[in-house]
């Protein structure tokens, strides 16, 4: 089965084609092409995502995306140029930059071998999710494939499933439930999948989602976004001197009975600590770092195990873009096989944690293999809000 995905929910313009193989329990899931653009430059000067220009960077981007995967997949090959029928043309009627691309390059290729087209339909930022579907609209009806829907956070929770493997990954299957702890910019949120399809959120952030408490601090000590790998980078090379923190920034929430998460206190406790400063001091910076790195640590393991005891998960996953942290990353791999060792432990691959396609194309192939429902092309919409 070949699947043509695209990811446009936020900031990352990402078009992949996987081929995926065998049942859910032994797929392997060759990455035919890939390509993938950060629009990071972009918004850097405004200090993060500025909605109508992300619009503006996917459309301008699609087609040139599209083209370097079919090229690496082998799947471009020119044909005598027709014209792109008016009920095709319509589709993209609101992305005019991307239509005259479309009409510029899509007439010329011959239809490629793919089953269907994968699309990101929400969470995330509605213009630049519409970009996408628009997209994944029109090449539908131009090639007469189907189109698959796909909820963003679906494909955060199983991008950690992905096992890299011979320059392409082995999707693996897991003991259920699994509980998945998704740490990104727009989410913080403890889902337990006790069946395949079948999410439910049992934890989430009541204010700042843990990347936009990274961002912000970043902000606050004049480092540029995204601001996670800055603090990252501050707190390592704190750890590397050894530095001693002396900040002491809260744990919000850690002893809650709940399985909800806050962030916003932290981030103002950061404020706060640097009013009463007469000078930042790059010092300043690294033990601010590095005390915020480890408040965010300690509170996200306490409320995972917490979960974990509740709910009795047999797998444990991470995603989502601060699961890039190498902090993270290392304290859970220790914490969880030392005190859960009957715990299966998932941390994505480093180029899986952030916006990809590959993961949209995973949750796709889990939901043809699966025959779950999809709706028709034309009902496919954005929604900014969409939940698991
Ligand atoms: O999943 P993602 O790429 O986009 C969303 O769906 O939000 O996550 C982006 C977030 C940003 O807030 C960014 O600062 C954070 O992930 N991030 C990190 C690291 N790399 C990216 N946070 C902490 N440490 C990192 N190394
Ligand atoms: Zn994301």
């Amino acid at each position: 089965m070949k699947i043509l995905a695209i990811e446009t929910s936020c900031d990352e313009t990402a078009v992949s084609i996987v081929e995926a193989e065998g049942a859910l329990e032994n797929t392997r899931f060759g990455v035919l092409g890939n390509a993938l653009l950060s629009q990071v430059g972009v918004h850097q000067r405004y200090g993060g995502v500025f909605p109508s220009l992300a619009k503006r960077e996917h459309g301008k981007n699609l087609i040139p995306l599209l083209q370097k995967a079919l090229s690496e997949a082998k799947m471009l090959r020119e044909k005598k140029k027709s014209d792109v029928p008016p009920q095709v043309a319509n589709i993209l009627a609101r992305e005019r930059e991307l239509l005259v691309e479309f009409q510029k390059f899509i007439p010329r290729i011959a239809a490629p071998d793919i089953d269907a087209v994968a699309v990101t339909a929400g969470p995330g930022l509605e213009p630049a999710l519409w970009v996408g579907i628009n997209f994944a609209k029109a090449l539908s009806a131009h090639w007469q494939k189907p189109v698959i829907p796909i909820n963003h956070m679906e494909g955060h929770v199983l991008s950690a499933m992905l096992r890299q493997n011979q320059g392409g990954y082995e999707f693996e299957t897991v003991p259920l439930p699994l509980l998945a702890l998704l740490v990104s910019g727009g989410h913080t949120q403890l889902v337990l999948m006790r069946d395949w399809l079948n999410y439910e959120i049992i934890g989430e952030t009541r204010d700042d989602a843990v990347g936009e408490a990274f961002d912000k601090v970043a902000r606050m000590l004049g480092l540029p976004y995204p601001g996670g790998p800055e603090i990252s980078k501050l707190a390592e090379s704190a750890r590397a001197e050894g530095v001693a923190p002396d900040v002491k920034l809260p744990r919000p929430m850690i002893h809650d009975a709940t399985n909800d998460f806050s962030f916003a206190g932290l981030k103002t406790a950061v404020l706060y600590y640097l009013k009463k400063l007469p000078e930042v001091t790059e010092d300043i910076k690294k033990k601010i770092a590095l005390e915020f790195e480890t408040a965010v640590t300690d509170v996200l393991v306490a409320k995972t195990k917490k979960a974990l005891d509740v709910h009795g998960a047999k797998t444990l996953a991470l995603g989502g873009g601060v699961s890039a942290n190498k902090e993270i990353r290392r304290i859970f791999a220790e914490t969880f096989a030392r005190d859960y060792p009957h715990v299966r432990l998932l941390i994505p691959a480093r180029e899986l944690t952030g916006d990809n396609a590959i993961m949209i194309a995973a949750a796709a192939h889990v939901r043809l293999l699966l025959h779950a429902p999809a709706p028709k092309a034309t009902e496919v919409v954005a929604r900014g809000n969409l939940s698991l």
